[in-house]
């Protein structure tokens, strides 16, 4: 391999650190207008008027926009299709978009927004998921104010529970998480002669953008031009939302027939988009006295907010995993997404899987010490092997690395001794220490609910000069896509990896390829580029070897490796290579395609073959704990991930590092306070997040288990590692003080309180 398993410069690294890249909000044009969004202030309105004669008196103002301008349908075709572009006749929750005001400058646009009367009519509201489900409920969607439920069942989980020598049972909570992305929502649409409209913005999914415009705007889909600016994180937060902006940018651009730019401010952002779901899990595990799991039951509810959005996708991929990474015979989960008056919760990294795996983390512990053993080992019983069934009876055919993920966050660690002697460690009386662990698995794309969209094109064009321009459906969003494919691009061409240019996500210039999401980039535009690539190596290489033959060196078989193809003593680069070929007029251009081989979910029973492949991975955590003030600092996590093959280690570790303390964010200081369906903190002020100060050491480990089907055996990276970390902190926290919190984030006041609580039992 010559650019596979390396740590090349990413490259966009330069452009971003040099302040070079260009976002959303730096590009302005000649005659182009601000928008702004007028919202409802109410967790639950009616709408009887909304009045633009004080905002029409703002210097500079255009034109309003409410409902009843939206030439084709009020309603964005995502997953379900109830989420109005504009508010019709009921808002559903506070922030919602009632209406949309243009204005010559942002000031103006803003000014005129807050000057917009709305006639409301406040209604009775549900804020709590479980309330929520009440037949007496307010009603928020459909008749029961559930958008999704699922379960999964195999065996039979009452015998299972009967086989059990001991149980563990427990209710767990967890709560709001925000993507924070630093490069709040953002896009510019322009009106173009043929009735349709061109847009840039920040965004992970340009056909999710392309699909809701084209709708709103009631036009054909060969009017709708999608294309992605740098964009300065996702996280999930730009996974649907930029659909949102997107259209109410289009609209206004084809209402006033001009450049139209939409930039939220932090506090809409914060109260207006997505964030992770809160979630409620009722779980109960049995398991024999050797330690083998019997039996897993578990109900798992999702906290959606206003409008379905992404939620019974979220809820599918938490349901599917929620009895973990362990071979149980039987198992029944059953899980709803349920509506609330609040703003729609939807994908944040882990997409749903940091909720279901906080509780069953934390619940495998609570067994392993019923049975008195050690819980690292207790995992290493129970973990998936390849020929293992999983919950939804998949039958594991390759690429498991559970196994290996645990022995080696465990022996790189010191597990064993420290596990022993923590408890006993003590520096001033109140400080003490703890180590715990965690294994998850994660399945790699969009898997069986989101099959149909389970294909990725690229385009890749060898350059005269030797260059290459890729193209693909799938978004660079901080993750480090671009150097990744350059580097698949690079291996599958023999060209010099600096030689690759991977061009800005165009939908006008890939067909679709589904949204950039599920940690399937990778695994998808990977293999997609090496569909492309495979022609184009072909006539590179029949090229070099005949240009070899001619300078004499025919006889030893040619060598290709770093740009350079060889024989004997004559070689050639592949910039000559590329003349030649263009010199010979052979086609150097090539579209690539790949379709992901196909998955199952029975909706009745829960089986099937969920996802093409699973990524795994053990994370150790130690902390430690001030008992006096609740303060808890993570001091090193250990974590090991199972991706089938690194493509670039120092990217890998990168996205590991981060996964981790955004967990850490998540399990103890990241917290939305939400009173009554009102954000109470909408900005980083108050909203407190995890910076590098916060980071613990960090040990990472790279394994590889490869996936045949994935470009040079690569599975899938991004989303794994946020999973793991905060219950395996969670269960240091409970080594060290004896305490088992169920919420997160555990705050210093409930920390501060259950180890007090812990102690007086003690005496
Ligand atoms: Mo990602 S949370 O699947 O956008």
């Amino acid at each position: 391999m010559g650019w596979i398993g390396k740590s090349v410069k990413r490259s966009d690294a330069k452009s971003k650190v040099m302040g070079a890249a260009l976002y959303i909000d730096d590009y302005g044009y000649e005659g182009m207008l601000h928008a702004a969004t007028v919202r409802s202030p109410y967790p639950r309105a009616r709408i009887k008027k909304i009045d633009f004669s004080q905002a029409q008196k703002v210097p500079g103002f255009v034109r309003g926009i409410t409902a009843k301008d939206v030439p084709g349908k009020n309603l964005w075709p995502l997953v379900m299709h109830d989420y109005p572009f504009l508010a019709e006749r009921e808002a559903k929750f506070a922030g919602e978009a009632v209406a949309l005001v243009a204005a010559e400058s942002l000031q103006a646009a803003r000014d005129a927004a807050a000057a917009t009367r709305l006639l409301l009519e406040e209604l009775p509201c549900v804020t709590d998921p479980l309330q929520a489900l009440k037949k007496s409920a307010p009603r928020v969607y459909g008749r029961d104010n559930v958008f999704a439920r699922y379960v999964v069942k195999k065996g039979d989980v009452a015998k299972g529970f009967e086989e059990a020598d001991a149980v563990a049972e427990g209710i767990f909570t967890t709560g709001y998480q925000m993507q924070a992305y630093l490069e709040t929502q953002g896009m510019i649409a322009f009106p173009e002669s043929h009735g349709g409209v061109t847009l840039y913005g920040s965004m992970q999914c340009p056909y999710y953008v392309h699909d809701a415009v084209a709708a709103a705007l009631g036009i054909a889909y060969n009017k709708v031009r999608v294309v992605q600016r740098s964009t300065g994180g996702g996280f999930g937060g730009k996974e649907d939302m930029p659909a949102l902006v997107g259209t109410h940018a289009a609209l206004a651009a084809v209402l006033t027939g001009r450049p139209v730019k939409l930039i939220y401010d932090r506090r809409e952002d914060f109260i207006s988009m997505s964030r992770r779901h809160p979630s409620w899990t009722q779980l109960r595990y049995g398991a024999k006295r050797d330690g083998a799991l019997t039996a897993c039951q578990a109900k798992f509810i999702l906290d959606a907010g206003a409008y379905a959005t992404l939620s019974p996708i979220v809820l599918w991929r938490g349901t599917v995993h929620a009895a973990g990474p362990y071979r149980i015979p039987h198992v029944l989960i059953e899980s709803c997404a349920a509506a609330t008056h609040k703003a729609p919760c939807g994908a944040f990294r882990g997409f749903g899987q940091p909720q279901s795996a906080f509780a069953h983390e934390s619940l495998i512990d609570e067994l392993a010490l019923k049975l008195d053993m050690d819980p690292l080992d207790f995992r290493l019983k129970n973990a998936l092997r390849v020929g293992d069934e999983t919950a939804t009876g998949q039958k594991l055919g390759e690429s498991c690395g559970m196994v290996d993920a645990l022995e080696e966050v465990r022996d790189a660690s010191d597990w064993k001794k420290k596990r022993a002697d923590y408890p006993a460690w003590k520096s001033g009386g109140a400080r003490r220490r703890g180590i715990g662990v965690a294994a998850n698995y994660y399945g790699v794309s969009l898997g069986a609910r989101g099959r149909y969209l389970d294909r990725a094109a690229a385009q890749v064009q060898i350059q005269p000069d030797g260059t290459v321009m890729v193209a693909i459906g799938n978004t660079e969003i901080g993750q480090g896509a671009r150097t990744v494919i350059s580097q698949i691009a690079a291996e599958s061409l023999n060209a010099p990896y600096e030689h690759i240019q991977v061009l800005e996500t165009d939908t006008s210039r890939v067909p679709d390829s589904g949204p950039t999401v599920a940690s399937r980039t990778t695994l998808m535009s990977g293999n997609a580029v090496l569909n492309a690539c495979e022609p184009l190596r072909r006539r590179i290489f029949e090229t070099a070897q005949e240009m070899l033959k001619k300078k004499g060196g025919a006889e030893t078989p040619m060598s290709a490796s770093d740009g350079k193809f060889s024989v004997a003593a004559a070689e050639v680069g592949f910039a000559e290579v590329a003349r030649e070929c263009y010199l010979r007029k052979l086609k150097m251009a090539e579209q690539g395609w790949y379709s992901a081989p196909p998955t199952s979910f029975d909706t009745e029973t829960g089986q099937g073959d969920a996802y093409v492949t699973y990524a795994y991975s053990a994370n150790v955590a130690e902390v430690e704990v001030d008992a006096e003030t609740g303060e808890t600092k993570v001091t090193k996590v250990t974590s090991a991930h199972d991706i089938g093959k690194v493509i670039n280690p120092n990217a890998a570790e990168g996205q590991i590092e981060g996964g981790i303390v955004q967990a850490l964010g998540y399990a103890f200081i990241e917290e939305i306070i939400e009173r009554e369906g009102q954000v109470v903190n909408p900005n980083f002020t108050d909203y407190i997040l995890p910076a590098s100060a916060d980071a613990p050491e960090f040990k990472t480990i790279l394994l590889e288990h490869p996936y045949p089907a994935g470009p040079y055996g690569a599975k899938g990276l991004a989303e794994s590692p946020i999973i793991g970390p905060a219950p395996a902190a969670l269960n240091a926290l409970r080594h060290a003080c004896g305490v088992r919190l169920s919420h997160i984030p555990a705050m210093p006041e409930a920390i501060w309180k259950a180890v007090k609580h812990g102690d007086q039992k003690k005496q």
